[in-house]
């Protein structure tokens, strides 16, 4: 969910309403706000996106006020209506919330004994009863003892009827980030929806309570202390968080690709070298290094699989990629030798933070991938490899993955680097074919409209098949969900010699297979499991970098990407298969940037 909050010298609607839209990404079920003129609080709420509540907000009569917050649902406890959206009313406690109470029946069962009665099915409704059961005029002390009562994930705003002006704050986990500028006080989940006031904010520390004034911001720890907040700061301009002439932030991220490859690699490498000295990363991490274990969600595990391919290849030492989902409940072997990578775009995920916990309880080294600064797995894994791909608004991931094999090439020659399994001259050469690898990526991206003819012979397709072996079935895997998740179409990614078993069964005429072919050792292979789907009908696309004259007649339409060496044939094939989800879902009408039921970050379990 998406959460923002303001006081101070402008009027709140409309902040409230700019920072929910950029804010959207991160749930889009329902949406609403909250304004208090100074002495009354009024509340508008709706079912759909950001842009209907933009509609109701104009058209409310008297909503002014300099102090409010804003709401953008994800539901997870109680259906997508209007009662169930943010924010909630409990008394004097006005509230919105990101998270999830696991304990919401218990303590609504124990409230109803005092007289609190839901109106809507929500845990958050909940949390705004046991606030207000427990104020007596002290917020904080309200605050804090709710604290102790609730269980599961939770980052709260509040407003108290009789302390108009004022914010209440409070986080366990769920992420919150605030600011204090001439304007006033700001708070959100996501630094993107204050890029418009300031680029400077702090992350809330879990277990703190902000409260925010029109003139005045303070941290405090639980016990009442206050303290002196860590200033970050954001180096994106606000237009790095806009579509900038792009249909939709999708196809601009697909285009910042070359730029955000480039930010992530080139002040990493000199000279033959992995250099991750201006990240104060200690090599230490990574000697003695016998086992990978990396971990991630989604996308993230993709990269994960890219980067377990170029380890054990390169490098030979033993790799496991695991969703943490699954890791977290696991009881895995680690030790001090086994590096546990955590790979992260929002730097936030519930189930990967979890894993990277884990990990850290039970001895391993610990590293993670993220891009945004600050974030708790960055700030709670031994050391962090920033990706620099600035902020990514489309819900399907495009930029981020790129960054994210990056970092994998990156740690991988790094650990090479430190126990010394390659030469220099194989590092050397290991730079020049990264660097020539990311050049590929702008030569893509003028094949552009090719693609799009050819997602124009797909686009009404019911299902969709993805084949690759090696690092292709890496670069599979991702391609597919990109296709399934903002097309609707029912795609699948096997590893090419797996189809006979089984799935080769779903195969009819038309049926397209999107087979990658960059692996020279499996090439042979890969084109007979392509010839078995052509024999049945399939429409064959072939992604490839290699010389395909052997193979004409066995495919329908060829996505020929610049040549590069095979282990770094990773962002050629993936900026590629990109462009076709994205074309193939604007043939077929559907919102790219925003896929039904899908969240950008997702804090719950
Ligand atoms: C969500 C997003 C995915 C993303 C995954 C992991 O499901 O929709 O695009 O890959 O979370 O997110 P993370 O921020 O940890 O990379």
């Amino acid at each position: 969910c998406g959460i923002i909050g303001f006081t101070g010298n402008l009027q709140a609607p409309g902040i409230l309403v700019d920072g929910l839209q950029q804010l959207e990404y991160r749930g889009y079920d329902s949406a609403g706000i909250a304004v208090n003129n100074g002495s009354e609080t009024k509340i508008v709420k709706t079912t759909g996106k950001v842009a209907t509540l933009r509609e109701k907000v104009e058209a409310t009569a008297d909503l002014a006020g300099t102090c409010g917050i804003g709401h953008t649902r994800w539901a997870t406890h109680g259906g997508v209506t209007e009662v169930n959206a943010h924010p909630h009313v409990s008394g004097n406690v006005t509230l919105i919330h990101n998270g999830i109470i696991e304990n919401y029946k218990e303590l609504a069962a124990s409230l109803k004994t005092k007289g609190f009665t839901a109106i809507s099915e929500t845990d958050t409704e909940v949390a705004a009863m046991l606030i207000d059961s427990l104020y007596d005029g002290d917020p904080f002390a309200a605050l804090k003892e709710a604290d102790q009562m609730l269980e599961g994930a939770y980052g709260f705003c509040v407003m108290f009827k009789d302390h108009p002006g004022e914010i209440y704050c409070m986080r366990n986990a769920s992420p919150l980030v605030a600011s204090h500028t001439e304007d006033g006080s700001f708070i959100a989940s996501d630094m993107v929806a204050l890029l418009k006031y300031t680029k400077d904010y702090f992350v809330v520390p879990e277990e703190h309570i902000v409260v925010m004034k029109a003139d005045s911001i303070t941290l405090y720890t639980m016990d009442g202390g206050v303290e002196e907040p860590k200033m970050l700061h954001v180096d994106w301009d606000t237009t790095a968080a806009q579509k900038g002439g792009y249909d939709f932030f999708m196809q601009k991220e697909i285009y910042d690709q070359p730029e955000a490859l480039h930010n992530t690699i080139m002040p990493r490498i000199h000279n033959g070298h992995a250099d991750f000295s201006a990240d104060n990363i200690s090599d230490d991490i990574f000697k003695g290094v016998n086992r990978v274990i990396v971990t991630a969600c989604g996308t993230a595990w993709h990269a994960g699989l890219v980067g377990r391919h170029l380890i054990e290849a390169m490098i030979r030492i033993p790799v496991t990629v695991e969703l943490a989902s699954e890791f977290r409940y696991m009881n895995p072997i680690l030790d001090e030798h086994t590096l546990v990578v955590v790979i992260t775009q929002s730097g936030e995920t519930a189930d990967s933070l979890a894993a990277l916990r884990l990990a850290n309880e039970r001895g391993a080294k610990t590293i993670s991938i993220v891009n945004v600064k600050g974030s708790s797995i960055a700030r709670e894994s031994d050391y962090v490899l920033y990706t620099h791909a600035g902020p990514e608004i489309a819900v399907a991931s495009t930029k981020a993955f790129s960054v994210q094999c990056a970092g994998m090439y990156l740690i991988a020659l790094k650990l090479a680097e430190v126990n010394n399994l390659m030469t220099d001259e194989q590092m050397k050469d290991f730079c020049d074919k990264f660097e020539q690898a990311i050049g590929t990526v702008e030569e893509v991206l003028k094949m552009d409209d090719y693609i799009k003819g050819i997602s124009e012979k797909i686009k009404d397709t019911f299902s969709a098949f993805y084949l690759g072996r090696g690092l292709d079935y890496g670069i599979a895997c991702e391609a597919c969900l990109k296709l399934k998740e903002i097309s609707y179409v029912n795609a699948e990614a096997y590893c090419a010699g797996e189809l006979k078993h089984g799935t080769i069964s779903l195969i009819t005429e038309g049926v397209p297979i999107i087979a990658i072919a960059t692996q020279e050792n499996v090439l042979p292979k890969l084109m007979a499991n392509v010839e078995e789907v052509k024999a049945r009908g399939a429409h064959v696309i072939v992604v490839t970098d290699k010389d395909m004259s052997n193979y004409e007649g066995i495919y329908d339409d060829l996505i020929q990407v610049p040549a590069t060496d095979d282990l770094f044939a990773t962002f050629a094939s993936t900026v590629a298969l990109q462009l076709l989800a994205y074309h193939v879902t604007v043939f077929r009408g559907y919102d790219v940037d925003q896929p039904r039921n899908l969240a950008k970050s997702v804090t719950v379990e």
